[in-house]
């Protein structure tokens, strides 16, 4: 790494909220996370460990809020859950007047046991069942959005059965490519999401709710992908979005109130060039606003559905570094004590991270080195190519940007525990979540077939 590489390698992590004490007299550097050392953190709560710093969360979601007053008016931001969140994440959120996305009867769950006011959660999903639908109108959530012809029926039952009149948004795929990873696009007209606006498909299904008597009208939803980092394709969505709600104002007389435009603000894992939010916010909003006046319209309140971008930066997972092996060629793969069960996304998008020794270099040779995991691929790879001090076993390594998508998406693969989770604020560390035992991986396991694990017989009648 060159002198400049180097500084502007701390450059990207002062931004991040993380810090390295630099002491260039013996090149010793240590990696502290808004004021604690990180080395520390390993050592009270073990490894892997995810650490994320409250104040560059806050600090986004700030920017968020910020944005949208300024060019959104009455608009809302409404967290996307699923990119990270457990109970102090929740309580953090309502802190803060965001919404909260929940896309599944769990995330619901989480939400209200963090203390996550109902009336301000949206719930998504494709494949609701009847029972999540039910907790969902029972628990008063604020916007379900319906997703199919079939969600509609059944949620008006639902509602019908509980005398409940359930606020709706209807999700439409506008048929746009974000150019993004496949797995992350998700507003194509072949997308398993949303119904999509060709053939009066999207008229059609606003029609049938507006015929629902316990289902309420608000708005239109579409979400076109993740970790995009051109302001083109959220314009064009807007764009569209806007002629199918003129096109069912003049067709059916259906108000559009509501106009949530989903997330998927691309986030610099390494060194991709973000869209600053407050444009990313003014220039959707500006074309909805041109529209509008355009075709005559009121001007729908504006949502969007961020996940990433509030919480892929304030995160770190530490990994304790244990066999290093030299191949032939010299190349050093060097094994960390975690890997594809705790952040699934180098094998899922062939994502690219960013990672450093949290006790410095002191002196030591930079080498290149491969970064893997203790799980059974050899997929299993976290970094594929890195330059690093040469990794001993017993360092801890940072890999940063590991705030979204990971803890929510870790597993127990090969009986991995799920990690610990840390969060820091005011230059203190507090345990959010426990790492899990291993008591925790057989709970609710039976090793026997006796009357006890409850045997359930084959014939008619079911005798057990
Ligand atoms: C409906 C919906 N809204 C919002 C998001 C958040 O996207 P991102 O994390 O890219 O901001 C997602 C992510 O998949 C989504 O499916």
């Amino acid at each position: 790494m060159s002198y400049i590489q180097k500084n502007l390698f701390f450059f990207s992590l002062r931004k991040r909220g993380l810090a390295m004490a630099v002491n260039p007299m013996c090149d010793h550097n240590r990696l502290f996370i808004d004021g604690i050392d990180a080395v520390e953190l390993a050592k009270r709560y073990g490894t892997p460990l995810y650490v994320y710093s409250e104040d560059e969360m806050i600090a986004k979601m700030r920017e968020y809020t910020s944005a949208v007053r300024a060019y959104a008016g009455d608009g809302q931001v409404v967290y996307a859950s699923k990119a990270y969140l457990n109970m102090r994440m929740a309580r953090l959120v309502a802190e803060e007047g965001l919404w909260m996305d929940v896309a599944s009867g769990g995330e619901l769950h989480i939400a209200l046991a963090g203390g996550f006011p109902a009336e301000n959660v949206v719930f998504h999903g494709n494949n609701k069942t009847v029972e999540e639908l039910d907790m969902a109108v029972r628990a008063g959530v604020g916007r379900i959005v319906v997703d199919s012809l079939d969600e509609i029926l059944m949620l008006e039952a639902v509602a019908k059965a509980r005398k409940r009149v359930q606020a709706v948004v209807l999700r439409v795929t506008p048929g746009i490519d974000p150019h993004t990873h496949e797995y992350l696009t998700t507003g194509e007209i072949d997308s398993k999401f949303g119904i999509a606006l060709h053939e009066d498909r999207g008229i059609q299904a606003a029609y049938q709710i507006s015929l629902c008597p316990h289902l309420d009208f608000k708005g239109i939803h579409c979400h076109i992908g993740s970790q995009i980092f051109e302001v083109d394709p959220f314009v064009m969505a807007a764009d569209i979005m806007m002629e199918f709600i003129s096109a069912l104002w003049r067709t059916t007389g259906i108000a559009v109130e509501e106009l949530n435009l989903g997330g998927g603000l691309g986030v610099s894992y390494t060194d991709e060039e973000e869209i600053p939010v407050s444009d990313y916010i003014r220039v959707m909003s500006q074309e909805v606003q041109a529209k509008a006046s355009e075709f005559g319209l009121r001007v729908p309140r504006m949502f969007v559905e961020p996940g990433r971008s509030i919480v892929a930066q304030a995160g770190v997972t530490l990994y304790t570094v244990g066999m290093v092996k030299e191949l032939p060629g010299g190349e050093l793969v060097v094994s960390v004590d975690g890997g594809m069960s705790d952040n699934p996304r180098p094998m899922l998008y062939g994502a690219k991270y960013q990672a450093l020794l949290c006790d410095g270099q002191k002196g030591r040779a930079l080498c290149r080195v491969r970064i893997v995991g203790k799980h059974c691929e050899e997929g299993d790879t976290l970094i594929k190519e890195i330059c690093l001090p040469e990794p001993r076993t017993g360092d801890i390594l940072a890999v940063l940007v590991t705030g979204a998508y990971h803890y929510s998406m870790s597993s127990n693969y090969n009986g991995a525990l799920r990690p610990a989770v840390v969060h820091v604020r005011d230059g203190r560390a507090y345990l959010v979540v426990e790492r899990q035992t291993l008591a925790d991986l057989v709970r609710g396991q039976r090793a026997t077939l006796d009357d006890e694990s409850d045997g359930y017989a084959k014939a008619a009648g079911g005798q057990s």
